[in-house]
């Protein structure tokens, strides 16, 4: 199978690529830093004999995309699966007043998914087969006052998701929402976040290729994150402005 992973310097899809090498699959790597993508994909070739492709992509460069999916399908001749991985969390409470953190938030984690989504998806439409996967997060699921700008931005792609899931699904292409809780990665750094609840990249990665395979519509990750948001969308509103979370 050919891969395309865009973010893939993120923790988690790199720990996806490895599991991806692992199997066999033949991955192209694309993400802001091609140093670190050049590095990594050295050591997967090296380690798993896998075939690694890689190239400079910038989620919020949107006039580059269209000319980064043709150099993409040059060099792999097809795509099986697409797997956004990118992302930016920013100073939450900085974004509230500053327009230029919100703006930067916004256009990593939903306008740079829907520019790329916008070549992929008629590519995929032709094609007639093949999964799209995107990783949002739970913090989509609801504000909450510690994290809404950026949940406000995965929210929104999750709808467009579910869109786009129900637009494709009678010609064969399946779209899979990715859901994580907390993980462990760079850009948790420095969080205070409950130890119990944050989870390895390496066991989020395992999920996410499983959900992938199976073709998936939304999955959160780990499974109880669907039990706790579940709990979190139920308070109604009145109650829910009280709380601090
Ligand atoms: N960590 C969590 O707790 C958590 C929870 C839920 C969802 N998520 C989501 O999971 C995904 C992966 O996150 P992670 O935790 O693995 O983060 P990470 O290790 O901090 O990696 C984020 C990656 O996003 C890439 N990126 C940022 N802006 C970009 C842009 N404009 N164009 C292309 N690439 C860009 C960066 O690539 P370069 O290094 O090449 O610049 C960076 O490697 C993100 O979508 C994130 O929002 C994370």
């Amino acid at each position: 199978m050919k891969v395309l992973i865009l973010g893939a310097n993120s923790a988690i899809a790199k720990a996806v690529a490895q599991k991806l090498a692992e199997k066999g699959h033949e991955l192209f790597l694309a993400s802001r830093n091609l140093e670190d993508l050049e590095r990594f994909a050295k050591h997967l070739t090296i380690k798993y004999d896998a075939k690694v492709s890689w190239a400079k992509f910038d989620a919020t460069d949107y006039d580059s995309h269209s000319s980064f999916l043709r150099s993409v399908l040059k060099r792999m001749g097809e795509i099986d699966w697409v797997l956004l991985a990118f992302g930016y969390l920013g100073d939450q409470d900085r974004a509230v007043v500053d327009f230029e953190e919100l703006k930067r938030i916004v256009e990593t984690n939903y306008l740079g998914a829907l520019s790329i989504l916008t070549q992929i998806v008629p590519y995929m439409e032709e094609r007639g087969r093949g999964v799209i996967g995107a990783i949002t997060s739970v913090a989509g699921d609801r504000g909450r006052g510690s994290n809404f700008p950026y949940g406000s931005a995965k929210g929104g792609l999750s709808i467009y998701l579910s869109g786009l899931r129900n637009r494709l699904f009678r010609k064969g292409v399946k779209v899979v929402d990715i859901k994580p809780g907390f993980v462990d990665t760079p850009m948790t750094e420095g969080l205070d976040l409950p130890r119990r609840l944050v989870s390895s990249p390496e066991r989020v990665a395992k999920d996410i290729v499983k959900a992938m395979e199976r073709g998936k519509d939304v999955v959160y990750i780990p499974w109880y994150w669907a039990l706790i948001m579940t709990i979190i969308r139920l308070i109604p509103e009145p109650i829910f402005k009280r709380l601090r979370i």
